[in-house]
């Protein structure tokens, strides 16, 4: 590593009123996938040189920071979630000297970054899993059932489908909550977590703000790894504690991470965050994970999973917002992500899902984006078997369902079950593919109208659905109390959702036909065209709009 790698670069300083609170308590956070964001050397792939060169559109779309998904040495069994090497970077995406790079433009023009962290399990290219002593020291290795071994040691399935053990060609099994090229760590073994906090140090010594921690709430398994009982995974993955998800005992690793990346910031570092990719049965037990000594924030996949229903999203969000308010967290909000349908295809049009981010944006607490949301990106449906990479696909646990996660195990991962639909290459400029993704193709093939979705087709069109998202992030830092401010529902019709927040109300249209209500103030933003004049206004179906207050 070269002397400027060890000196990381200054973090973007904090802007506006009261925002030394914490930046990321209303921060507006976009992930970028990096095999599909934008490829720098015509390969095909997305890379982290095309990640830096495309900055300046995340600065102009006007979010806080990028989270960026596993770019580390990896097979790519499972998109990189199979990491080789946590210390390096694959030469798919480029170099470490191309992270540090990446680093510090984003710092340069204000923008914090996020990687990835995935502990619950390597790739089993990893040197701790190709070395069979240290593989059964490291990993969960168990004997099998029945005369000769021959049955996995328990009836655990993985969430990708198929048994969660592989046996191996020495007669014991391992286990793999995920692919069979996923074997779990043993983090009963003291050696995993020091490995674990040296590398949460190595990437805050290049300047990272912040980790997403992936599988958060699958580190630690129940003692004695018990059965399941025979069909009821499926049944009760997302609304029951499991045996291997969201044990208590995942807590106390997360608090030994908070304390680290406190320290960091005690000894005069950055204020570095962790956010909790955990699957939790209910709010409350979500909450767990955002307490005071723990981290800093957790995805609210219950919003993602609710319906386009004015009852339901009043429901979610009452219910997020009281239990992160009883541990001092604020919440988060995400919509899309690439591990669910894009929330354009999910929610059924493009309109609700405008309407959708726009009531996102004006919900107290952090926001996340996916990219290509800000295009109004369809989820892409009709992906031939053979460019198919997402190992679930393969597995065959592509169950249809409410929208949720393949990754979970609790419904669908695409409108065909599987992920790769929401991961095809973003669409840049340019009528014909890869419309600007990079100089080559595109690792997926991206569709034959997707010209008149890219970022130079919506530039300066006032009805994009990019001016749309660059206006709501605008009046979100022009109007500071948005992110963290009080809340209040207010009266409103059947099927409609009224917001009160500081200086603005935002109102919910989750029905197909007009509403008329009385005029509640100046129009500040909307989803679709409103008529508003006198003393009422009419919201149009499935919209949502800001009014001035
Ligand atoms: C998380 C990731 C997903 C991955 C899985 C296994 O759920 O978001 O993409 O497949 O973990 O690492």
């Amino acid at each position: 590593m070269t002397q400027e790698l060890t000196s990381p670069s200054p973090a973007p300083q904090a802007a506006g009123p009261d925002r030394g609170r914490g930046w990321w308590r209303d921060a507006v956070i976009y992930q970028v996938y990096v095999r599909s964001f934008s490829d720098s050397d015509g390969d095909g792939i997305g890379d982290l040189r095309g990640v830096r060169e495309r900055l300046p559109h995340l600065k102009d779309l006007g979010v806080d920071a990028v989270w960026l998904t596993p770019f580390y040495a990896s097979p790519q069994a499972d998109g990189g979630y199979d990491v080789a090497d946590y210390r390096a970077v694959d030469p798919l995406f480029g170099t470490l000297a191309d992270a540090d790079d990446l680093i510090r433009t984003a710092h340069a023009l204000g923008l914090r970054v996020i990687v990835d962290i995935v502990p619950n399990h390597t790739s089993d290219r990893h040197p701790w899993f190709t070395d069979p002593e240290l593989a059964r020291q490291r990993y969960v290795f168990r004997p099998g059932k029945g005369t000769r071994g021959e049955l996995p040691p328990n009836d655990w399935e993985s969430v990708f489908g198929g048994p969660a053990w592989t046996r191996t060609d020495r007669g014991d099994w391992y286990l793999h909550l995920f692919a069979p090229e996923q074997p779990d760590l043993d983090w009963e073994r003291p050696e995993v977590h020091e490995e674990f906090a040296a590398i949460l140090r190595f990437w805050l010594d290049l300047g990272v703000d912040g980790f997403r921690i992936d599988v958060a709430h699958g580190m630690v398994k129940a003692p004695g790894l018990p059965d399941i009982g025979h069909g009821a995974q499926a049944r009760l993955i997302g609304s029951q504690v499991l045996p291997f998800f969201d044990q208590d005992g995942v807590h106390a690793i997360h608090r030994t991470w908070r304390r680290l990346l406190d320290g960091h910031r005690e000894a005069g570092g950055r204020e570095v965050i962790g956010v909790a990719e955990a699957w939790a049965p209910s709010a409350e037990r979500l909450a767990l994970y955002v307490r005071p000594d723990e981290l800093h924030q957790a995805f609210n996949f219950q919003f993602l999973s609710a319906p386009w229903d004015a009852d339901a999203l009043r429901g979610v969000i009452d219910s997020s917002l009281a239990a992160t308010v009883a541990v001092g967290a604020p919440t988060t909000w995400v919509l899309s992500n690439h591990d669910v349908v894009r929330h354009t295809t999910r929610l059924g049009g493009l309109a609700r899902a405008r309407a959708a981010t726009l009531l996102m944006l004006a919900l107290p607490g952090s926001a996340y984006l996916y990219q290509g949301e800000e295009l109004g990106l369809p989820e892409v449906t009709d992906l031939p078997a053979e460019v198919r990479q997402d190992p679930a696909f393969f597995r065959g646990n592509g169950q249809g369902g409410d929208g949720a996660s393949a990754a979970d195990g609790s419904g669908d991962g695409g409108q065909d079950g599987f992920r790769d639909g929401c991961r095809v290459p973003l669409p840049w400029s340019g009528a014909l593919p890869p419309y600007g993704f990079g100089p080559g193709g595109s690792w997926l093939p991206q569709p034959a109208d997707w010209g008149r979705l890219s970022v130079a087709a919506q530039t300066g069109d006032p009805s994009s659905t990019l001016e749309l998202y660059r206006g709501a992030l605008e009046l979100r830092r022009r109007l500071p109390g948005l992110g963290d401010g009080e809340m209040a529902w207010q009266p409103a019709p059947e099927g409609v959702l009224a917001v009160r927040r500081p200086g603005m109300l935002c109102t919910v249209n989750t029905r197909p036909g007009d509403v008329e209500i009385p005029l509640p103030g100046e129009l500040l933003l909307a989803s679709a065209p409103v008529a508003a004049g006198g003393t009422s206004a009419v919201l149009p179906g499935d919209s949502c709009v800001w009014w001035a207050i």
